[in-house]
């Protein structure tokens, strides 16, 4: 089981140390246009413990080649419902704190998209509309509530993700927005669900893999991990949701663990 089981490991021996059992999840608000989702963090609460969570994790990331750090990242996991989005969006505005730094995260999770309706956005264009059509960049990308920050919605359902995902426009599409932007961050769909993920990672500087602890089951997240290095992806790390850090608060936050093999 190597590094996953390690962290695995580390998680569940932090939590028996002191923490409470396992955190809920956070029940989704509901949202007007303009509102951004509370658990969206980074932004609305800067000096919290979750958001030093997401700071530490940047920081890790920019820590794996400090001359040549991952610019192009994709977040997944193995299921759907692990934290993919949230940590997404928080670890996207952390980047976007940094002075000067042009920040994109893209919803690629076209069959169940999410990123506009956390951010508080009413999106008419969107990724798929670029990949399908001849549509300027501009027309899909959206400034965001948290400075430095920008959106590239899903744009219209589709029935064919996966195709579109794998296809050579998207390809063609990473190379673009990497020259526009210092960082983008691609929130993707589940890899158990849209297996051409292995592919899209290859095409990525690196891929970020969320676990939900307790949730997950280990069998699933190798599965995942397997196809991703099958699909020669550069796994960064895996990020744990779902850890409770302290018993006294009901603060749920993230962990992050680096991953070689
Ligand atoms: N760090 C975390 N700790 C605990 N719960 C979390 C964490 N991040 C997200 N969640 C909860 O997990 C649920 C799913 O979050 P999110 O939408 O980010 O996941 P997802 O993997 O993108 O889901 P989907 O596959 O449906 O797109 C939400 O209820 C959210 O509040
Ligand atoms: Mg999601």
């Amino acid at each position: 089981m190597g590094k996953f089981g390690d962290a695995l490991r580390r998680a569940e021996e932090e939590r028996r140390e002191g923490a409470s059992p396992v955190a809920r999840a956070g029940a989704p608000a509901a949202l007007g246009p303009g509102e951004l989702d509370s658990r969206v963090v980074a932004y609305l609460a800067k000096a919290s413990p979750e958001m030093e969570q997401f700071r530490m994790l940047r920081t890790n990331i920019m820590a794996i080649d400090p001359a040549n750090p991952p610019r192009v990242l994709a977040v997944t996991s193995s299921v759907k419902k692990e934290g993919k989005s949230l940590t997404t969006l928080n670890l996207g505005a952390t980047f976007a704190e940094q002075r000067d730094i042009r920040v994109l995260v893209v919803d690629a999770d076209l069959r169940r998209p999410s990123l506009a309706g956390l951010l508080g956005i009413e999106a008419r264009f969107g990724l798929s509309h670029l990949l399908t059509r001849d549509l300027p960049l501009h027309k899909a990308v959206r400034e965001t509530p948290i400075p430095h920050l920008h959106l590239m919605p899903a744009g219209e359902a589709c029935t064919n993700p996966a195709e579109l995902l794998g296809s050579r426009q998207m390809s063609d599409l990473i190379e673009v927005l990497r020259t526009e932007f210092d960082f983008v961050l691609f929130d993707t769909p589940p890899i158990l669900c849209v297996h051409d993920m292995g592919i899209l990672g290859a095409r990525m500087d690196g891929v970020v893999y969320v676990i939900k602890l307790h949730v997950t089951d280990r069998l699933r997240v190798q599965h995942g991990l397997d196809i991703l290095e099958r699909g020669r992806a550069r796994i960064l790390g895996l990020v744990l949701t779902n850890v409770m850090r302290d018993a006294r608060s009901s603060s749920v936050v993230s962990e992050y663990y680096h991953y070689h093999r």
